[in-house]
């Protein structure tokens, strides 16, 4: 078969995503990209590993051409946070990197998948159950980066026949990476204060409700959307998906059941706040459950027990 490209796969989807696709597709057959952040053991040894910037386009053509590689799992980016802070490196990575991918693409003739967000969505998108097809005027950066990368997917797929195609990601809850400076880092960073010091200080208002999905359900869906067949797709670029609509304080008293004595303080970031506020409730998720049988299978009490058990066999918290 030709190769797989994981382009960021020392991030929070990809430290899970490439393992994944390599157990499913071979080790051989999946070659992970890395930028600046030294990898992890397990990405280094468990196949192969380049290191690029994904605004070098060259040299993304020649790992291409080297690896023979036919499919593209983009996952480069900045984060809402982070792109908030450097918006030119963002639109520079987010925009003009995509750009480079989708036009190698077109070129060596490969299959592409990109993660667009609920960050896609602004304050005048319906809050709850948001549409497939909707208003799409976000108020932050990253926001523009995600729609431009929608659009351009789309593009791609339409007048050069790349295919192209995409999940609108909620805010992801995972225990092998920590998250990459997104608005709902704080999903993750609970359970750690959970485990460490049996308190945490979150930067949102506790009432704040957003879409989020455990991890396994995340690396499912980006696998099952690219293997779907072309003609089942009615929404390419980009598919709602979503698992569970949650506020800080819900996940504080779902941790709590299980972590007897924690306790939670609220200080809050305006920045994160205002992107926060900016984004849906809930997404409706029936284009992908109708077209490709998308289906979470983590909900909140079964995602919390798995973080749980893995953050603690990797021994999180011992001292408690
Ligand atoms: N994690 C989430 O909650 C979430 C939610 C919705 C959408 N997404 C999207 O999924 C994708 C991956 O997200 P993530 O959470 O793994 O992000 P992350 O921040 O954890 O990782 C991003 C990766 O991009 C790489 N990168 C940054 N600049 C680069 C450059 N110039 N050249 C090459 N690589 C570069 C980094 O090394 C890192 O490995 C992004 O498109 C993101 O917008 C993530």
């Amino acid at each position: 078969m030709k190769k797989i490209l994981v382009t960021g796969s020392t991030g929070q989807i990809g430290t899970e995503l490439t393992p994944a696709l390599r157990k499913r597709y071979g080790a051989d057959n999946v070659v992970a990209a890395g930028h600046r952040t030294k990898p992890g053991d397990a990405l280094r040894a468990g196949g192969p590993y380049v290191a690029f910037d994904i605004r070098d386009r060259e040299a993304l053509a020649k790992i291409i051409l080297n690896h023979d590689v036919g499919t593209i799992y983009h996952l480069s980016a900045l984060l809402s946070a982070v792109a908030e802070e450097q918006p030119e490196l963002a639109w520079d990575v987010n925009v003009n990197g995509l750009f480079n991918v989708l036009e190698t693409a077109w070129e060596y003739r490969c299959k592409v998948f990109h993660p667009s967000s609920i960050g896609a969505f602004g304050p005048t998108t319906p809050r709850d159950r948001t549409p497939q097809d909707t208003i799409q005027r976000p108020t932050t950066l990253y926001g523009i980066t995600k729609v431009t990368g929608e659009m351009l997917g789309e593009y791609y797929c339409t007048h050069h026949g790349v295919d192209c195609r995409g999940l609108r990601l909620p805010g992801l809850i995972s225990h092998e990476a920590l998250p990459g400076g997104g608005t709902t880092d704080y999903s993750v960073e609970m359970f750690y204060g959970a485990l460490r010091e049996k308190k945490y200080t979150c930067y949102l208002k506790p009432d704040t409700r957003l879409d989020m999905m455990y991890m396994d359900d995340a690396i499912r869906a980006a696998i099952k959307v690219m293997e779907a067949g072309p003609a089942r797709l009615h929404h390419r670029n980009a598919y709602n998906v979503t698992a569970m609509s949650l506020t800080p304080e819900e996940l504080f008293r779902a941790i709590s059941k299980q972590i007897p004595g924690f306790t939670i303080t609220y200080e809050v970031d305006p920045l994160r706040q205002a992107i926060a506020d900016s984004w849906p409730d809930s997404l409706d998720d029936t284009a992908a459950r109708n077209d490709w049988g998308w289906q979470p299978e983590y909900d909140l009490e079964s995602m919390v027990g798995d973080m749980l058990a893995n953050l603690k066999a990797r021994g999180v918290g011992e001292k408690i």
